[in-house]
Formats: C-alpha cells, sequence, structure tokens
C-alpha cells in the first residue's frame, strides 16, 4: 500500500503541471472558448483543442496570444460573444458569409486591429462604440448584412489609417460623404455603400 502512494502523488503532480502548462500557454484560452460557445456550428470548424493556438483558421504569436481569426464560409449560426474584445492583440478578424445573428460586438480599444470582415451575414446592429481606439484600422466589410437602420459613428475619426470601408446593403442612413471629406481619412482607397 505504502509502496503505491508516491505513485499516486507523481499522478497528480503530472496533472496538474499539464494544467498549468495550458493555461500558461495561452491567456486567450477562455475568450476563445467563450466565441465557440455562442457559434451555433462549431462542428464545422473541427475545434475541440482548450489551446486555441492548435485550432484551424486561428494564429497566435510566438507569445501564443490570438492574432488572427478567419473563419469565413463555415455555414456557422448563433452570435459573436461579447468578450471577443478580450483577444487585445488581435489584428484579423474575418467572419464573413456565414448565418451570424445578433449585435456585432464593440471591440473598442483592440488598438492592433487592421482588417474586419462581418460581410455577408446577419447581424442586426453595429454599436456606437464600435471604432473607439482602432488607431491600427485599414479596411472593414460590412456589405449585405440585416442591419436596422444606423448612421456612421463619431467613433470612425479614431480610424484614421482607415483604406477601405465597404459597406453596400447595410442599411446605412445619414450623410456619409460629410462624414469622410472631413479629411481624417488621408489614407481612404475604397469607399463602397448603397442600396443593393
Ligand atoms: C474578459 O476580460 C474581463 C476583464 O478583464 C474579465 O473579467 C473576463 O473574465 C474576461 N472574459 C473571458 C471570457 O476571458
Ligand atoms: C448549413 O447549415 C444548415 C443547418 O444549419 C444545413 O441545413 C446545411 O446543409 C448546411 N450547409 C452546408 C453547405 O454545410
Ligand atoms: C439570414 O438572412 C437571410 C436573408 O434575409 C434569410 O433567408 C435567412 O433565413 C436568415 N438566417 C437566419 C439564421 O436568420
Ligand atoms: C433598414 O432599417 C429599417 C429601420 O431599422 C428597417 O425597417 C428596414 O427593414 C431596414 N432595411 C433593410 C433593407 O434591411
Amino acid at each position: 500500500m505504502k509502496k503505491r502512494y508516491p505513485g499516486i502523488v507523481m499522478l497528480f503532480c503530472h496533472l496538474s503541471f499539464t494544467l498549468s502548462v495550458h493555461s500558461q500557454s495561452s491567456p486567450d484560452a477562455s475568450a476563445m472558448q467563450a466565441l465557440r460557445a455562442n457559434l451555433g456550428n462549431p462542428i464545422n470548424l473541427e475545434w475541440s483543442d482548450p489551446d486555441p493556438c492548435n485550432l484551424n483558421l486561428v494564429h497566435c504569436l510566438n507569445n501564443h496570444r490570438v492574432d488572427k481569426i478567419n473563419i469565413n464560409s463555415k455555414n456557422l449560426t448563433g452570435s459573436l460573444h461579447p468578450e471577443l474584445k478580450n483577444l487585445s492583440e488581435l489584428t484579423i478578424l474575418e467572419v464573413s458569409t456565414n448565418q451570424l445573428i445578433g449585435p456585432i460586438p464593440s471591440l473598442a480599444g483592440l488598438s492592433l486591429l487592421q482588417q474586419l470582415d462581418f460581410s455577408h451575414n446577419n447581424f442586426s446592429c453595429i454599436p456606437p462604440d464600435f471604432f473607439t481606439g482602432l488607431m491600427s484600422l485599414q479596411s472593414i466589410r460590412l456589405d449585405y448584412n440585416q442591419f436596422s437602420s444606423w448612421e456612421i459613428p463619431e467613433s470612425l475619426k479614431d480610424a484614421s489609417n482607415l483604406e477601405n470601408f465597404l459597406a453596400t446593403g447595410a442599411n446605412i442612413s445619414g450623410t456619409i460623404l460629410d462624414f469622410f471629406r472631413a479629411d481624417k481619412f488621408p489614407g481612404l482607397i475604397h469607399l463602397h455603400f448603397g442600396y443593393e
């Protein structure tokens, strides 16, 4: 009996060692778990590993922080979890051509974000503070969503590196051109919006 005891202790040590390696391996694990939990069809993603850095279509930096998520055209339902904004090193988020519903969550403060694609989904709205602090944003696609009528929020002025703003079929109202003529967007190359 006594001889077996150390073996059990060793097993426990091994387990706790494995768990602590996991939680250290990516500080983004819980936010990615929340994202997965709110997507209705995650079987299409084959996301089963608890370490987000091992997931298909997810890219991490050397520091094990998630920097890119590209889950376009995966027939995903459900919604995007509000704690996506915990992924503070995210640079690219693409969720185009799925059937996602509900509000696009605020990503305010994600200062490294460069590229966003929410196009061809069923999102219902975008929050007014969405663009607050998105100073690296170069490209955003919002085209073809079932938005209720909205105006471009003042917070877009933070995105002074914007090159592409695509929002055809996105139900924008208000004085769009006046907004973009304000000389706030020196790099703007593509501005598409309309009512198709
Ligand atoms: C997101 O960050 C907040 C504030 O730091 C924290 O309370 C929350 O638990 C985090 N959520 C997830 C899913 O990691
Ligand atoms: C997409 O999902 C729906 C159910 O949510 C299913 O009926 C359909 O076959 C799926 N299409 C593809 C291409 O996977
Ligand atoms: C998404 O919008 C399309 C087009 O309006 C509609 O046919 C489809 O039923 C909607 N899907 C969901 C999940 O709301
Ligand atoms: C645009 O928004 C209005 C008001 O929220 C809504 O009644 C209308 O159906 C929307 N139009 C489209 C094409 O989604």
